[in-house]
């Protein structure tokens, strides 16, 4: 987690199930210096200095939390940026920077992302989006591991 500033009072949401490689990094609200004005340079900040008057929340672009699905792996040294929603099952590749949203079970790669395919079909994703199989009781899941490891969605779905 890099930029966080506890007066910008962004959050980082993440689900359950997620897998995180080592490197990757999470930048929020305070790495971005407002775009609008005329100097990137953060003189709110230094209010003593500058007797400016301006709070310092005014010296970074806020676009809101970062929110992490569950069952979501993401690679190494991958960057996600503040305001993203990485959806449910998806897969952030190595290296990539995350400057917009990942729709759920998608793989993604590159700078900025882009998509590298689905995961499954969306037939598929749709009902594995409705079982939410991470959110079952832990005794469910367990007896429901063999299946999701071995990929066999007809029997995980007859477990729903
Ligand atoms: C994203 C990833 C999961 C894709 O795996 P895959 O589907 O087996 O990938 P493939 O090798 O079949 O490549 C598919 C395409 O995506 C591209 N690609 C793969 N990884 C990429 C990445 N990180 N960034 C950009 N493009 C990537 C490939 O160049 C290929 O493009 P092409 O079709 O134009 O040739 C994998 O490459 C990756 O980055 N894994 C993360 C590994 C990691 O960081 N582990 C940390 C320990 S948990």
């Amino acid at each position: 987690m890099l930029y966080h500033s506890p007066i910008s009072g962004d959050r980082l949401r993440i689900g359950k199930f997620c897998s995180i490689a080592c490197g990757a990094k999470f930048l929020f609200n305070s790495a971005n210096h407002i775009l609008h004005s005329l100097s990137t340079y953060p003189f709110p900040l230094f209010y003593e200095a500058w007797e400016h008057g301006l709070s310092p929340r005014e010296a970074w672009d806020n676009k809101g939390d970062i929110a992490i699905g569950s069952d979501v792996w993401i690679g190494y040294e991958a960057v996600i940026l503040a305001g993203v929603t990485i959806g449910d099952g998806s897969v952030i590749g190595t290296r990539a920077v995350v400057t917009r949203d990942v729709p759920p079970y998608t793989i993604v790669g590159g700078t900025p992302v882009r998509p590298i395919r689905g995961r499954f079909p969306r037939e598929r994703i749709d009902a594995l989006l409705e079982m939410k199989w991470w959110d079952w009781p832990a005794g469910r899941i367990s007896a429901a591991i063999p299946l999701i490891q071995s990929g066999n969605f007809e029997a995980l779905k007859a477990m729903f």
